[in-house]
């Protein structure tokens, strides 16, 4: 175990948002003596309420809650009016496109940016509160504007990160009834312009969707594109006509602010609800607490708007926080594994936020990378969204941080909406590869299915014992899934509490480490990707029967897919060939980052009496560990054998 810990240096973090342990546990002792004083206390001084709310929380009526009801408020004039008076001029987003292009879009502009897309959307399109609106948008500044947009009317938007495929489009646009579809022609990747237009022509040719009404494309590559006459319009052609005042709607607390669609260990896709008051405040908070913002920073987070990360850290935490945020287009090595090094030269970056897996690539190809470049700015480094391993960890922090900045290890989930576990820079004694201590406020606990602590050392259920702010207000249209997939595992006191569907240990400094997904959910490079859904994908192959995918450790992506499939055929294709095809299929139904790195060709699968894949086993044998789980429980323990000996031949 490496427990040497780091502590902050005093005298450099005199001026941190949190700079003591004294001061953490004095919020955190706050928040348990009295909750919802805390939350007041920082609802009151944080959001500028268009009108006060007359309750904190209401949870008569778990798992929904409701938080500061009777406030009303507008996100968009939290990120962006509120600081039009002293922050006019301050750049609010830098945007640097693949090729080097770059955009400084001040407070003012962004201003403009907003409230003509939002008079589009409302004037031209029609949209009204509560609409929702899918978007498959590369990382563009025209994305923020369209976010910012959505919440200044009150439409809810839909994120489809652009590596997905057409068919996952459609299934999200199917199950949220979107009315507008904004898309871009496509964008640069390693050097070369790719598309994302044809990929929503693709989705919506599959039909069902007559309660979609237009499709708005922005320009961003200028390459030919197919518009379909009545149904598609150019943004950059109406965009320049619209005023630059659109009046904010007001929003509910409770109003529904986005949904984002993620993995479960079961089934579709889940649309996860989040609303407006708590989200952003919780955005605002985290920005302070664990990244220390200040009016001088220039703050960079990696991640995509397609994800949670880039929702939360790169536009409305930020943004709400009166931050300059860089958006970034291209990829960490293109042209070179200096990339991303140079942007931090160049755009004097202090805090920088990104992956594990994009950690460990960089250090693949480029060990001494960092080193031919000027870091000094950086002062805070972050991570985020699968473990992150000692080496990596390490190589961060000496390499890159040159032993001088924090690596805030932030646990959180699409569900949390912010950051739940974490360091806080000024404060908390860093540890290798551990997400340290909940953020002043959230009540994190490692338990069994009963609620009993677990005890130091041992592994157990993460779970959130009382609701806050930013939590996920539901599944989009499945109450039944949302209570049974997040509150129906685990209890305390007797009551449901939320489960995170992670596994953790507790040291005894209260110290926090993930140890991954409990359930059917693998991660791969940081991407949630539900068992299930690639099984389901998979079964669409003619030549499957049956499949199972399990999670094997990958040097870079954390980890991979494996499936054991099997055939339903006796005369079959060689199995190199099957795995193409195979794969082929869920690039299509899934997208490319869902493809199996590794195929198992087996006679039978291992399943409980009642017949469930006993998906832990199939984990071992994949990676040859001596098994050690009870087989005897098994409809066939004799398959287990077969397993192995498949396994063997065709490694
Ligand atoms: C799952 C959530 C959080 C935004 C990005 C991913 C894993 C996330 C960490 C961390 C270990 C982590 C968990 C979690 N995860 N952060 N710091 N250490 N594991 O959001 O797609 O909703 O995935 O990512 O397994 O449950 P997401």
């Amino acid at each position: 175990m490496r427990t040497k810990l780091f502590y902050p240096n005093k005298e450099l973090w005199a001026d941190a948002a949190i700079n003591s342990m004294d001061e953490y546990h004095r919020l955190q002792d706050f928040a348990k003596n009295d909750y919802e004083g805390f939350w007041d206390s920082f609802a009151k001084e944080k959001i500028t309420w268009r009108k006060p709310y007359t309750k904190v929380l209401d949870d008569s009526n778990m798992p929904f809650v409701r938080w500061f009801e009777g406030g009303e408020l507008n996100v968009s004039e939290q990120c962006i009016d509120r600081h039009l008076n002293d922050k006019a001029d301050k750049i609010a987003i830098i945007f640097q496109g693949e090729k080097g292009d770059i955009q400084k879009i001040t407070y003012k502009q962004l201003s403009i940016h907003v409230n003509k897309t939002a008079n589009l959307l409302r004037d031209h399109f029609g949209i009204t509160k509560g609409d929702r609106i899918v978007m498959y948008m590369p990382m563009i500044p025209e994305a923020a504007y369209v976010m910012l947009a959505c919440a200044r009317i009150g439409a809810i938007h839909s994120i489809v990160f652009g590596g997905f495929s057409a068919d996952a489009i459609h299934s999200r646009v199917l199950d949220a009834k979107a009315k507008l579809i904004i898309t871009a022609d496509g964008a640069f990747r390693r050097g070369k312009p790719y598309f994302l237009k044809p990929t929503v022509d693709e989705a919506l040719a599959k039909g069902e969707c007559d309660f979609v009404e237009k499709v708005l494309v922005v320009k961003r590559n200028y390459e030919d594109i197919n518009m379909v006459a009545g149904r598609d319009e150019i943004y950059n052609d109406l965009i320049d006509t619209m005023s630059d005042k659109c009046e904010a709607e007001i929003m509910q607390s409770e109003d529904p602010l986005f949904l984002l669609y993620t993995s479960g260990s079961t089934g579709k896709p889940k649309g996860v609800l989040h609303s407006q008051a708590g989200y952003i405040l919780w955005a605002q908070m985290t920005m302070e607490w664990v990244f220390d913002i200040k009016d001088s920073d220039i703050y960079w987070c990696t991640a995509d708007v397609g994800w949670i990360t880039g929702h939360t850290y790169i536009i409305y935490g930020p943004l709400a926080s009166g931050a300059t945020t860089v958006m970034f287009e291209g990829v960490p090595t293109y042209p070179d594994a200096g990339r991303w090094w140079k942007m931090v030269e160049e755009l004097k970056i202090t805090q920088f936020y990104t992956s594990p897996t994009a950690i460990r690539m960089l250090h693949k190809v480029g060990d001494n990378e960092p080193d031919n470049y000027d870091l000094s700015s950086l002062r805070i480094l972050g991570s985020v969204g699968e473990p992150i391993n000692p080496e990596a960890w390490e190589w961060y922090y000496n390499k890159v941080g040159r032993g001088n900045c924090p690596i805030v290890d932030t646990w959180w989930q699409t569900e949390t909406g912010g950051h739940m576990i974490s360091p806080l820079p000024g404060a908390t004694p860093i540890q290798t590869s551990c997400a340290t201590l909940p953020v002043p406020g959230i009540m994190a606990e490692v338990m069994d299915k009963d609620g009993t602590p677990t005890a130091i050392g041992e592994k157990g259920l993460l779970c959130i014992t009382r609701p806050w702010p930013a939590m996920i207000r539901g599944v989009w249209g499945d109450d039944e899934r949302f209570k049974k997939a997040y509150f129906g595992e685990c209890k305390k006191d007797g009551k449901p509490v939320y489960f995170s569907g992670d596994g953790a240990m507790v040291d005894e400094k209260g110290y926090i480490t993930i140890t991954g997904r409990t359930d059917d959910v693998i991660n791969v490079s940081g991407h949630r990707i539900g068992s299930a859904e690639v099984e389901a994908s998979i079964g669409n192959a003619p030549m499957v029967a049956e499949s199972a995918v399990v999670g094997q450790p990958h040097p870079i992506k954390g980890e991979s897919l494996c499936a054991f499939i099997i055939l339903n055929l006796k005369e079959h294709a060689g199995y190199e060939e099957m795995a193409l095809e195979i794969n082929s299929i869920i690039k299509k139904e899934i997208g490319a980052f869902a493809k199996c790195d590794r195929f198992i060709f087996v006679p039978g699968l291992p399943k409980t009496r009642s017949g469930k894949i006993m998906r832990r086993l199939l984990r071992s044998i994949s990676v040859g560990e001596e098994i050690i789980q009870d087989i005897s429980t098994l409809e066939d323990p004799s398959v287990v054998e077969e397993i192995i000996k498949a396994t063997k031949e065709q490694s």
